[in-house]
């Protein structure tokens, strides 16, 4: 028994793993004694001769946008054979143990992940986020979607409770529903300095909890850091009193953290309309003074699920992350994987591994390169807020935004409709007028636990400076949305 093994599910203790290929369970005979050199004749792997790929070349930029980004006159003249040099050959087979050739990487290989990639997770959230209590690890999983699902799995059976942040990232509701779990919204404060989670309400609720109606709760779903939709983060003495909540009430936190790495500075008017990479972080401020701690720093029984994901630092289609958690929970969580999917892709579990080891250099290279991410979206962000900030909505004091200090969402408040008795009926209303006007951007309703629950603090827009082109596309955006207010404030809803 752990501390925490009686919040694991009952179907997910139940499972059993095995695989019918495998040498047999019992106790071998008397005197038996294994061959030295064992040929198979038994698993149906395919050898690696079959394998119709026999290497790649991954080519590499040195920064996000490098053939827009005029960094600097030797840049801008990269010939093409010197861009050829920053790549990585990936070859059928390879003696460094370390990197993955095709041979592995393209083979069945253990649900959890290969073993350098494992490794590599784990020495990367001991640089980052180490955790405070020694019986953890890591699983590979196929992007934060199947962590979060594999999670669920691992806690709930039908009927339990999991909390869930009243505007979220929604297809949680999916995964925790699959399980049989009931999500009950917790209040978002949406004040411009919030940490997200309105703590009084939370707290309220689990004193008054009643158990009469609803088992009490097994788990609290959060997006700590860079919150979707809202772009709050949580500070460290927050999650501390959060966490002293989970330990007093005997719930699990599943942090769910795609954004964290991505810290962003207070807004500052944007110096010029193109980024500079030379003004960013070392490593060493960044890690001390600007990543904000995870749950897992502070929880020191396992009671945290960690669920991280290479969607938002690497690139979504490889379908890969990964969660810490504590022995027993990952256990639990290896074998649905053997039941779901059988683990992440090897391809991109090679291309991962060997870009980062073979190139980047590891953990800090790694994390160099997130550094560039973060220069990037650091100034995104207050390109877009300053388009605000210069709006005629915005000095009207029709519209607020909410600075981030993480991630990419920005809250996007219409204040004329605070108050407004029919506020979702408005909200899409002007959601038509916004689409007129040539841009999209999500409405905090349709991200909601129970819409009539958060129907009072729908009146915003989810905005996302990730998928602009460029500094033009941003900039426009932010006056196409800001016009379009203008303009429903004066005229309403006709055209
Ligand atoms: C909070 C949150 N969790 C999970 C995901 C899904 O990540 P993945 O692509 O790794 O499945 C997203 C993607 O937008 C997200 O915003």
């Amino acid at each position: 028994m752990t501390g925490i093994s009686h919040l694991i599910s009952k179907r997910a203790k139940s499972r059993v793993s095995s695989h019918f290929a495998n040498a047999p369970s019992d106790q071998p005979p008397k005197g038996f004694k294994p061959h030295e050199k064992p040929l198979l004749l038994s698993y149906g792997t395919p050898n690696d001769g079959f394998f119709p790929i026999d290497s790649i070349d991954v080519n590499l930029v040195e920064f996000p946008f490098e053939h827009q980004v005029k960094f600097n006159n030797s840049m801008e003249n990269l010939s093409l054979n010197e861009q050829k040099k920053n790549s990585i050959h990936i070859e059928r087979h390879s003696t460094k143990p370390n990197l993955l050739d095709l041979s592995r990487g393209l083979q069945y290989a253990n649900v959890e992940g290969h073993k350098p990639l494992i490794e590599f997770t784990e020495d990367f959230i001991k640089r980052t986020h180490p955790p405070a209590y020694d019986n953890w690890s890591s699983i590979l999983t196929t992007g934060a979607s199947d962590g979060l699902n594999k999670a669920c799995d691992a806690l709930f059976d039908p009927g339990d409770v999991v909390l869930v942040e009243e505007f979220t990232f929604t297809p949680f509701l999916r995964f925790s529903q699959n399980a049989g779990a009931i999500a009950v919204p917790v209040k978002i404060d949406l004040s411009n300095d919030s940490n997200g989670i309105d703590f009084d309400y939370l707290e309220n609720l689990l004193k008054n909890w009643d158990t009469s109606k609803l088992p009490k709760p097994k788990a609290l779903y959060t997006i700590a850091t860079g919150q979707n939709p809202t772009g709050f983060t949580q500070t460290l003495e927050f999650r501390k009193k959060i966490y002293k909540l989970a330990t007093d009430y005997d719930f699990i936190i599943i942090e769910d953290d795609p954004y964290g790495y991505l810290t962003l500075p207070k807004y500052q008017p944007p110096k010029k309309n193109q980024f500079d990479l030379k003004d960013h972080l070392t490593l060493d401020d960044y890690l001390k003074n600007h990543l904000t701690p995870s749950y897992l720093e502070i929880d020191d029984i396992g009671r945290v699920i960690r669920v991280e994901t290479f969607s938002k630092l690497f690139a979504p289609g490889l379908r890969l992350g990964f969660i810490i958690a504590e022995n027993s929970i990952v256990k639990v969580i290896k074998n649905y994987g053997e039941t779901v999917n059988r683990g992440a892709s090897g391809l991109a579990q090679t291309v991962v591994n060997n870009v980062i080891r073979d190139k980047l250099g590891g953990v800090d290279g790694w994390l160099e390169w997130v550094l560039k991410m973060r220069a990037t979206y650091s100034h995104r962000k207050d390109l877009l807020l300053h388009t605000i900030y210069e709006s005629e909505a915005y000095k009207k004091g029709l519209v607020d935004v909410i600075d981030p200090k993480a991630g990419m969402f920005v809250t996007f408040k219409i204040e004329f409709l605070q108050n407004d008795p029919n506020i979702v009926a408005k909200m899409k209303e002007l959601l038509w007028k916004v689409i007129s006007y040539g841009v999209s951007v999500v409405p905090g309703h349709n991200m909601t636990v129970d819409q009539s629950f958060s129907t009072e603090r729908s009146n915003f827009f989810r905005l996302c400076y990730a998928p602009a082109n460029n500094d033009f596309e941003i900039v426009e955006s932010g006056k196409r949305l800001t016009d379009a207010v203008l303009e429903f404030y004066e005229n309403g809803e006709k055209f």
